[in-house]
């Protein structure tokens, strides 16, 4: 049964009465409107710990633009019956005064990784994501905490975090759930409408051709092959399409061989801002 908690207090007491009887914590943190990509972060938890817990927090602090913090849907009773399906255990709902002071002004250094793409494009996103991510793990205090591919940015930039402060936590990183024509699921996609809907399979396809590209021809081509072709989609307003290494997250250098690559894109598409990567 789902035991829904809305307060770190009662959040804390719920989970010191699983600690007791030593049983391994998972945390799942979402802002809600659950698709099937937070699910299969909930079912991968439950493999991997006894107790599930997941957060639902639309975060003020990682919205860079108003109006979109003021659309983020937020299908409450939706949410808690799929988590309820997924057989999650606890969910912690705090309300914003639960999680932030008046007036808050802290910052977690980020190694740059804060300064490119989604940082450079969002500035204070990861800013906002890391505050909230640590203040979460600081409430579930879990053994393990899993994140979305779908998010790879967000993903390297709390394993910095978690590296860099020395935090008790493993981290998991899920693969990316996609619509049966690829496009990779998001909270967002609801805003688009049909036409958007079919333009933004772009994205994926372009990703894919980076793939199949790669061995063929070298990073630079194949990078600005992609930019050409996103660039002339119809409905699509590319901001960046990038090939980066992986591991370090800076960008790929053609000359070096065996590193792993990750190309990652973010465009707008009918007023919503999507993104996307694949590993090539
Ligand atoms: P949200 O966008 O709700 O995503 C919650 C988690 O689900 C993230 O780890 C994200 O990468 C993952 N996710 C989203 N779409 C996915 C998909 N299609 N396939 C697999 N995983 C997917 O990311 C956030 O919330 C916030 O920044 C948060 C970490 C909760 C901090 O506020």
């Amino acid at each position: 049964l789902l035991e829904i908690v809305k307060t770190k207090h009662s959040l804390r007491s719920q989970l010191q009465h699983y600690r007791t009887q030593q049983l391994r914590i998972a945390f799942v943190p979402t802002m809600g409107a659950l698709h099937a990509g937070h699910i299969a972060l909930v079912s991968h938890a439950k493999k991997l710990a006894d107790v599930v817990v997941c957060s639902i927090f639309v975060n003020p602090t990682q919205f860079n633009d108003p109006a979109d913090l003021e659309k983020y849907p937020r299908p409450i009773e939706k949410d808690i019956a799929l988590l309820q399906d997924a057989r999650c255990d606890v969910l912690f709902l705090p309300e914003v005064t639960e999680m932030y002071q008046p007036g808050e002004h802290w910052h977690i250094e980020l190694g740059g990784l804060d300064d490119v793409l989604e940082g450079l494009h969002r500035p204070g996103h990861f800013q906002g994501v890391t505050q909230i991510v640590k203040k979460l793990f600081d409430a579930v205090q879990p053994d393990v905490a899993c994140f979305g591919q779908k998010d790879f940015q967000q993903y390297k930039v709390v394993a910095y975090m978690i590296a860099s402060l020395h935090l008790p936590v493993a981290l998991e990183m899920c693969p990316t759930v996609r619509e049966p024509d690829g496009l990779a699921m998001s909270s967002r996609n609801i805003r688009l409408t049909p036409q958007g809907r079919t333009q933004a399979l772009a994205l994926y396809r372009t990703l894919l051709q980076a793939k199949a590209d790669l061995g063929k021809e070298g990073i630079h081509s194949l990078q600005e092959a992609a930019r050409q072709t996103l660039e002339n989609s119809p409905g699509i307003r590319l901001e960046y399409f990038v090939v980066y290494d992986a591991d370090t997250f800076v960008e790929a250098d053609s000359t070096v061989t065996g590193q792993r690559l990750v190309a990652l894109v973010a465009a707008w598409v009918d007023g919503v801002r999507l993104i996307d990567n694949m590993l090539l």
